[in-house]
């Protein structure tokens, strides 16, 4: 069954999800995603780094810059460009990078609508966004990202997942809410994230994760990390 949805309504929900929580994201992330600062930060930065310390980097959906700013302090890139929906995102992520003495880009826009060169960068890194686009657009951007890395550069794919069997996705919603809960997230905003990851999202299995990137010629593709419906893939050009 082809996907039926309204792109920009779709996009437009996406947008105002992210913009309306940009003050506490730092707070909310960490609430609802387990091992996001001591776990996916610190292996996503370090494999960014180990590839590309003095190349060219692209963050897809870069939130409030919070990793762009450490793959700046701990690397020393080229150039940063930086691809986020949310104008308040953007903006946050301006801030926060303005005194740093490196070549940074912000792009406004969605990653679907983003282009660049052939053979740009050196690696690409995409942490916890890809489960917002819809399966097609999916497939649209990986082949993008396989297009925009120069030969050997590396594609790290944090993201939100599925599993083939649905009580195994809800056990996972069920322990990251008591999660999130403990950590002080409201009632409310827990139930609002559950729900837009249940009926608004598109998250996908690891396994078509894999087959998505063997298909747009990815090659040496790792599972990274897993935890609850979590993970990291690194994919090499
Ligand atoms: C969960 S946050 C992750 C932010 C950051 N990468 C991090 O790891 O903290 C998802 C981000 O992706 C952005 N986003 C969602 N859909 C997008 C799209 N189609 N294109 C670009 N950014 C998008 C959201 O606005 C939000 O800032």
């Amino acid at each position: 069954m082809p996907e039926i949805y309204n792109p920009s309504s779709r996009l437009e929900a996406e947008k105002r999800f992210y913009s309306d929580i940009v003050r506490r994201y730092e707070t909310e992330v960490n609430r609802f995603v387990p091992g996001y600062t001591e776990e996916i930060i610190p292996l996503v930065v370090g494999e960014v780094i180990k590839q590309a310390h003095n190349g060219a980097i692209l963050d897809i959906g870069s939130g409030v810059g919070n990793i762009d700013e450490m793959i700046i302090d701990q690397g020393n890139p080229q150039s940063v460009d930086l691809v986020e929906i949310s104008g308040p995102m953007i903006e946050e992520s301006k801030k926060r990078l303005k005194e740093k003495n490196s070549t940074i880009r912000f792009h406004e826009m969605s990653a679907i609508e983003f282009s660049a060169k052939s053979e740009s960068f050196e690696a690409i890194l995409s942490n916890l966004v890809i489960h917002n686009i819809p399966v097609l657009e999916k497939e649209h951007l990986i082949n993008n990202i396989y297009n925009w890395l120069k030969k050997g550069g590396i594609f790290i794919w944090t993201d939100l997942v599925n599993f083939s069997d649905s009580a195994e996705l809800e056990r996972c919603f069920e322990e990251r809410k008591k999660i999130a809960l403990t950590m002080g997230a409201t009632v409310d905003f827990a139930e609002e994230n559950f729900k837009k990851e249940r009926e608004e999202d598109h998250m996908i299995t690891v396994k078509q994760m894999i087959e998505m990137l063997k298909k747009a010629n990815f090659q040496d593709i790792a599972i990274l990390w897993t935890k609850y419906n979590e993970a990291i893939i690194r994919a090499t050009k």
